[in-house]
């Protein structure tokens, strides 16, 4: 079975059992400034998880591409992948546990036809927050798998979501494959990683809002949330070692090896450098064609695409390939996956030139760059140094634009080590002084740096505050734009504000600045941030650096900045408008006054 199979096979299942089937949303966000891309089918419904009706209906089944940056550095093993195809079906308040467990049974046994002796589950074992789930346990025992083969587990292993830090999620059921492997100890189960038990389904039941305290609440609807991975699914269905030797990744491979006239698997090294060709230049094809698709750039998306595109490029290199080579790739891709993605196709020459314009701009930096590295590298030995200063790495990114991990790798084949707190700390200075970039990269929408646009900036975050206190902790930013003479917020919630809510956001709002609060900024990982209450949507690297801004009592926001120093600093504060900005987004404008 190939990847073309086994999307019409499931498609067409949750077709027959009421499914609308919708398009694959896009690889970028849309409204949602906090995380740089879909990383599973469920993020672009989360307003519909939330309430909102979907126009399709209520049960819902697709193929979702997908990106997922936070294991960049593992791309090259037999089974990391940035970008990856995800089926799934949902019911949005409509069915519930019953059906959907024994809708995945019927498709892996009868559709797919797994051998049901082979099929181990998990459930959530139950803590706290949420009951143990005996409901599912029981059907799949109704459906004949046997007490032994279910397995109970806690929350890290059997819940899921949000996707960020807050929002919808819930306990999950997972589906494994027992690929007949002797156990490699007594503890060893689903969830194992040593490779005898293969996921191939998630089942979420999603009936709990996460908020940014830590607090699970119900939904007012109980949901349900899918995800199989086609690339490792297909992988599993025909014998394949690794999802790259699967129909997606084979005729990528047999480009690669015909533009390098070397062989997939004649050695590990360039086994490792083929893989990673193929699996960064399929993410580059996807960002760029995607129908919200971005170019190469130093911030957010535009930055993780940039560095997959200059990684490929530099193991293109150690393979001897002439550039541009990656446009070549790409109309490889662009060939195999159009028909499911006719966005690329409607794209295909803006990914060539994109493509085939980093190539040619890192060609010029790169012969510079190592030749400045290479000045490194006999200073510190001579100095008897192990370690490249975070100075200099950071010096290679912004003059030479190697990326981080870039040096790093370069410093690993010498023997060295790089300053990586070092390299961060130089970069938050360069980052303090070039206010404009740095607030595009955290929080985007910021026409200057100007006084006025500060002071609105530190009325956004007392205002995103004091909407979740009137209307909820669902209130979640999703887009922020502001200008010298007003803010504009945009924010997950479904309904019209009424003329009381808006009085009472402003009146939270005018009582902070009153209060005259200080405004602290820390940096801190990410995830010490996290674990402070900090609001951010959760989904980078926790090690990541970011700062922290603190407005008194009231408010902690993961943010860039800039910011006032003191709320007195910002007069009054005037709502002008409510409206609806797009399907369960509100946006707000508003001013300050004197
Ligand atoms: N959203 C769930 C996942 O990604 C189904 O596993």
């Amino acid at each position: 079975m190939d990847f073309r199979e086994l999307r019409k096979k499931y498609i067409d299942f949750f077709k027959t059992k009421g499914h609308s089937h919708i398009a694959s949303a896009s690889l970028i966000p849309e409204n949602d400034p906090t995380v740089l891309f879909t990383t599973a089918g469920m993020h672009p419904l989360v307003p519909y998880l939330l309430g909102l009706d979907h126009p399709e209906g209520k049960r819902i089944v697709n193929y979702q591409k997908c990106i997922r940056t936070g294991d960049i550095d593992d791309v090259g093993d037999a089974s990391h992948l940035t970008f990856f195809e995800m089926l799934g079906n949902w019911s949005l308040g409509d069915y519930f546990k019953k059906e959907a467990i024994n809708w995945s049974f019927e498709f892996l046994t009868k559709i797919l036809g797994f051998d049901i002796t082979n099929l181990h589950v998990t459930v959530f074992e139950g803590d706290n927050d949420a009951p143990r789930d005996e409901e599912s346990a029981s059907y799949w025992a109704d459906l004949g798998i046997p007490r032994e083969r279910i397995h109970y587990k806690p929350k890290k292993d059997n819940w899921w979501g949000p996707a960020g830090n807050t929002g919808p999620c819930g306990p999950d059921t997972e589906m494994f494959i027992d690929t007949g492997k002797e156990d490699c100890s007594a503890e060893c189960g689903p969830g194992c990683g040593c490779g005898k038990f293969f996921e191939i389904w998630n089942d979420v039941f999603m009936q709990y809002n996460k908020n940014p305290d830590g607090t699970f609440v119900p939904l007012k609807q109980q949901n349900v949330d899918t995800g199989m991975g086609i690339e490792r699914t297909v992988a599993m269905l025909s014998g394949k070692r690794t999802v790259y030797d699967t129909e997606s990744f084979t005729p990528i491979i047999t480009k690669i090896e015909e533009l390098s006239g070397k062989k997939y698997g004649e050695s590990d090294e360039v086994t490792k450098a083929i893989r990673i060709i193929a699996d960064h230049s399929r993410t580059s094809t996807f960002i760029i064609g995607d129908q919200r698709g971005v170019a190469p750039s130093n911030v957010g998306a535009g930055y993780v695409l940039r560095r997959l595109i200059r990684r490929a490029i530099r193991y293109g290199k150690k393979l001897g390939i002439k550039p541009t080579f990656l446009s070549e790739i790409a109309k490889v891709i662009i060939e195999m996956m159009h028909p499911f993605y006719p966005e690329l196709k409607i794209n295909e020459k803006r990914i060539y030139e994109e493509l085939d314009r980093e190539e040619n701009k890192f060609e010029e930096t790169l012969e510079k760059g190592i030749h400045e590295f290479e000045k490194i590298v006999p200073k510190l030995i001579e100095n008897k140094q192990d370690t490249i200063s975070g100075r200099l790495a950071f010096k290679l990114y912004d003059t030479y634009g190697f990326p981080y991990e870039f040096t790093k790798e370069l410093a690993e084949e010498k023997g060295l080590k790089v300053d990586e707190a070092g390299f961060k700390e130089a970069s938050l200075k360069h980052r303090e002084l070039s206010q404009q970039a740095q607030t595009q990269s955290f929080k985007g929408g910021l026409a200057d740096n100007s006084e006025e646009t500060t002071k609105l900036h530190t009325a956004t975050h007392l205002l995103h505050k004091a909407l979740k206190i009137v209307l909820g902790e669902h209130v979640n930013q999703k887009g922020s734009n502001i200008t010298a003479e007003r803010l504009r917020f945009d924010f997950t919630h479904t309904e019209k504000m009424t003329p009381d809510q808006l009085k009472k956001v402003e009146d939270i709002v005018n009582e902070q600045i009153k209060r005259k609060l200080t405004v602290t900024m820390d940096v801190m990982t990410l995830e010490d941030a996290k674990k402070k209450g900090a609001t951010a949507l959760f989904t980078d690297k926790y090690e990541q650096q970011v700062k922290v801004y603190t407005i008194g009592d009231f408010s902690m926001e993961v943010c860039g900045g800039p910011h006032v120093t003191n709320t007195s600093d910002l007069g009054g504060f005037k709502i002008q408008k409510e409206e609806a900005s797009s399907a369960g987004v509100r946006r707000i404008k508003a001013v300050l006054v004197k």
